[in-house]
């Protein structure tokens, strides 16, 4: 059946919404209702055997593999690296027995990470693959099969398919904590509780909406955009300036927060507006001190954060957007929602091809 825009202006704002649904769909598909647990499909090898972790894919789909890297190392303790396919098929990494390759694509055609699992499964490593189409190569090819249950995504901007994969990966990384013996029973009920959290806050973050959309005509007129976060919402700015850039034509740069100083600061001026997703916690008095370092030089910052840290910080700020407070294994997947919501009302504004960007293909099937 042809997919239809039904309501909507755009199939990017179709599939934004849609998200609190297929994430809930994908997610149910990965946890056993019956006691809490995390449950993977059928594969035949020892996982509890895997010694590290290689994450390879391209664009929306790396940054998911960006925050998956910290959830292996963080919940599982196990030593994860990531690359760009293009770059690591041809550094000739070093891939060791035991290791697990995975490979995370929406298409599942994209033809450098196609390359690139083709050269680790050449190279002893086991194939786990994260996709979205499940008759696409590289669900073929897979030892380990996770689908993301996203639908047909026919925006080029990838939306939905980027909060699924951050769903699969979480309860992948969940499991792997179990089966390192990182995580306990309780621990991992824990976990899933809070996942299956996930949809309502979505629900919470698209509420947003119209305020973002009325947020967009004071970013649309930018030259250049700085995005910023730390730890595992670093990935969420890398992600939320490839969204614009693809879609506005914007110039845009995803920076690590405590990075800035390091030579960005030098582009802040009163014209270059600073998007900070930033949610509460542990480290969000050093995110502070990089929006002053900001606010001296005349830069206009838009928090992106919850009610405490809008208490603590929000004031002064050119806008705020208020998201729900959420566990932070969630907080990726509810933080993807205004990154997105802000780049499609700003391309909206400029009256640019939303669904299909200048120059860009759905899927990218030359090396
Ligand atoms: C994201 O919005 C992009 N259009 C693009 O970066 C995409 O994520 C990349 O080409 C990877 O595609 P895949 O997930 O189908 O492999």
């Amino acid at each position: 059946a042809e997919i239809e825009k039904g309501n909507y202006r755009h199939f990017m704002q179709k599939e934004i919404f849609e998200q609190p649904t297929v994430v809930a769909q994908t997610l149910r598909s990965y946890i056993r209702q019956v006691d809490q647990s995390v449950a993977l499909p059928q594969f035949d090898f020892d996982l509890s055997a895997i010694t590290r972790v290689t994450i390879v894919a391209c664009g929306t789909s790396y940054y998911a593999g960006m925050v998956a890297k910290y959830w292996f190392e963080q919940f599982a303790r196990l030593p994860a690296d990531i690359d760009f396919a293009s770059e690591f098929r041809y550094r000739n990494p070093v891939l060791e027995p035991g290791g697990l390759a995975l490979f995370i694509s929406q298409s599942g055609e994209t033809a450098d990470t196609l390359a690139a699992l083709r050269h680790c499964k050449d190279n002893g490593q086991t194939i786990a693959v994260v996709v979205n189409v499940p008759t696409s190569s590289m669900a073929r090819e897979a030892d380990l099969l996770l689908p993301t249950h996203a639908g047909p995504e026919i925006g080029v901007a990838s939306t939905k398919a980027f909060t699924c994969q951050l769903a699969v990966l979480a309860a992948l990384a969940a499991h792997l904590a179990v089966k390192r013996g990182r995580m306990d029973r309780a621990e991992e009920a824990d976990v899933v509780a809070h996942l299956l959290e996930t949809p309502a806050s979505l629900n919470a973050a698209l509420r947003h909406d119209d305020e973002i959309a009325a947020m967009a005509h004071l970013i649309a007129p930018a030259r250049d955009v700085l995005y910023l976060g730390r730890g595992q919402d670093y990935p969420l700015a890398l992600e939320g300036a490839l969204k614009l850039k693809e879609i506005s034509y914007i110039h845009a740069e995803g920076y690590a927060s405590g990075e800035m100083k390091h030579g960005p600061i030098a582009l802040i001026d009163e014209a270059v507006p600073v998007i900070v997703i930033a949610p509460s916690g542990p480290l969000f008095e050093k995110t502070v001190s990089n929006m002053q370092e900001v606010r001296a030089r005349g830069g206009k910052i838009v928090l992106i954060s919850d009610r405490e840290g809008l208490d603590e910080a929000g004031e002064g700020c050119l806008a705020t957007i208020e998201m729900p407070s959420v566990h932070p294994l969630i907080a990726p997947l509810v933080y993807a929602i205004p990154v997105q919501l802000l780049a499609y009302h700003v391309a909206c504004v400029k009256g640019t091809d939303v669904d299909q960007p200048r120059n860009l293909a759905k899927s990218v099937t030359v090396e």
